[in-house]
């Protein structure tokens, strides 16, 4: 890479802005969707850049280079540069240890966690894969943008091959207190991989004190908890709290299209009941279905008022079906489902309606439309951006967020009604006070979570890394003190 290009990012993750596709006519490329794409994606479609992810498929051959895509197709603005990965490695490393061991461990499910040697050396070795391909995109001057659990080894490669290169690390989930991460047998591996980093984000200031705690506890780093800095082989680390946004702006206009508010208006007459619930979220035992079921149940029961009147729209997106714990829980939300349904259906009513699929934006903004009650009651999750869309979908200030105080996003939304989702009886008594809440008071709850999304939005987000890698340019000082070295 030539010294007189201008400097650019180099986005790495493990799923990117497209998804390939194999078919019998050939690569099919993909558009994807995620928080992370639409807050980066267009960066790169306006300065250029690179975008290195796995892609979604299987390598054609072991040694396969990787497809270099000029994108978007018809008026190419960034590459997409694709990390091949076998099926074995797709099996060891994704649903292996990122999806079968840390995972469950970061959201605190200790009973799901599997550590097997085999999975850590397809991670090791896929993570060593991710970086010899990012140094051959990167430039010195270049920033390399590294997200998530499935690339926590990448930044010490980096740092190791390439010094110079500035790094920042976005960890999109929750980080655990060391109690937890010490049982993981490669946890310091990890500390240390993510220690290659030059600043390194979180959603929660919780994430970063757990993550401060953990290198000084387990690696004997010398951490300025106040300042959030870790200083570590003669280099400091500033680690901090972003919490993700979304294009709130995006959301509202959707909102406002008329084909929207028609497909919205549809759904309510074709389920015609008067109050209508929505959950929407990846079929995972980290988002509580399961119990938010359960209830939903349980209102039904103690609530008989609400039988014929109100009905639960529950999307379940199919995700990490090659793992044995999510076909497990597909079975039981289905049989719970199917419980449910036949306890409190007549000729006429349904009380919950189960679709097991994605849905495109303009459905999704849809269904936000039509529901009276967004439920997101995950068990542990890192943020929740889906309890912001539906936030920013509800132009005229109606309609009412209950929110699990386990999401990260109840840091920030205080007009959510929050809920404890492993307290079954509790939960329906919420869900009974949000079916019942009036006008004025979703109304003025509406207004507070609004002014919070609209300003902690997308743009606001990647503001955040622009002065956080700033700091990083701008800084001098004693580094001195590193326990690491
Ligand atoms: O929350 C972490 C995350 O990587 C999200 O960015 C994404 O929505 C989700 O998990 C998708 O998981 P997967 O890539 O396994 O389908």
């Amino acid at each position: 890479m030539s010294q007189k290009q201008p400097a650019k990012i180099v986005m790495v993750s493990n799923r990117g802005s497209y998804n390939l596709q194999a078919t019998r006519d050939g690569i099919q490329v993909v558009p994807a969707i995620s928080g992370l794409v639409s807050a980066v994606e267009p960066f790169l479609r306006e300065k250029g850049g690179v975008w290195v992810a796995w892609g979604g498929r299987e390598a054609p051959q072991e040694n396969s280079p990787g497809l270099r895509l000029p994108v978007p197709e018809g008026n190419p603005a960034y590459t997409f540069r694709e990390v091949p990965l076998t099926a074995d490695e797709i099996n060891l490393y994704y649903h292996g240890f990122t999806n079968s061991a840390l995972w469950p461990l970061c959201h605190y499910f200790l009973e799901k966690c599997r550590y097997e040697v085999r999975e850590w050396s397809a991670y090791v070795d896929v993570n060593a894969k991710f970086a010899a391909a990012t140094l051959e995109e990167a430039g010195e001057r270049d920033t390399v943008w590294v997200n998530d659990y499935h690339l926590a080894l990448v930044p010490a490669h980096l740092r190791h091959r390439r010094p110079q290169l500035k790094q920042f690390f976005f960890w999109h989930i929750p980080f655990p207190h060391h109690d937890l991460l010490a049982t993981l047998p490669w946890a310091t591996h990890i500390l240390r991989g993510l220690l290659g980093t030059d600043v390194l984000g979180f959603h929660l200031q919780a994430y970063v004190d757990n993550f401060l705690q953990a290198v000084a506890h387990m690696l004997g780093a010398r951490v300025d908890f106040e300042a959030g800095i870790v200083f570590w082989e003669q280099r400091r680390i500033h680690v901090g709290a972003w919490p993700m946004g979304i294009d709130y702006q995006a959301f509202q206009r959707q909102a406002a299209s008329p084909a929207t508010m028609a497909r919205a208006q549809k759904l309510r007459e074709q389920i015609g009941v008067e109050r209508l619930a929505l959950s929407v979220e990846r079929l995972d035992y980290t988002k509580g279905i399961l119990e938010r079921l359960l209830a939903w149940e349980r209102l039904l029961e103690e609530a008989p008022e609400w039988r014929g009147r109100a009905a639960l729209i529950q999307v379940a997106v199919p995700s990490r079906t090659a793992v044995p714990a999510y076909r497990q829980l597909k079975e039981q939300v289905e049989a719970t489902v199917g419980r449910i349904n036949s306890r409190f259906s007549d000729g006429n009513y349904q009380p919950v309606y189960y679709f097991w699929r994605g849905l495109p934006r303009r459905e999704l903004v849809a269904y936000y439309l039509a529901a009276d009650v967004m439920l997101v009651t995950p068990l542990r999750d890192g943020l929740n951006l889906v309890a912001k869309e539906y936030v920013a979908s509800r132009r005229d200030q109606t309609g009412v967020l209950v929110l699990s105080r386990f999401a990260g996003a109840a840091q920030e939304l205080k007009g959510a009604v929050l809920v404890n989702p492993y307290d079954i009886d509790g939960m329906a008594m919420i869900f009974n006070t949000a079916l019942g809440m009036g006008r004025a008071e979703q109304s003025k709850r509406l207004q507070l979570l609004q002014e919070r999304v609209r300003r902690h939005d997308v743009h606001w987000w990647m503001n955040c890394f622009h002065q956080a890698m700033a700091v990083r340019e701008g800084e001098t000082g004693d580094v001195s003190g590193s326990a690491g070295s």
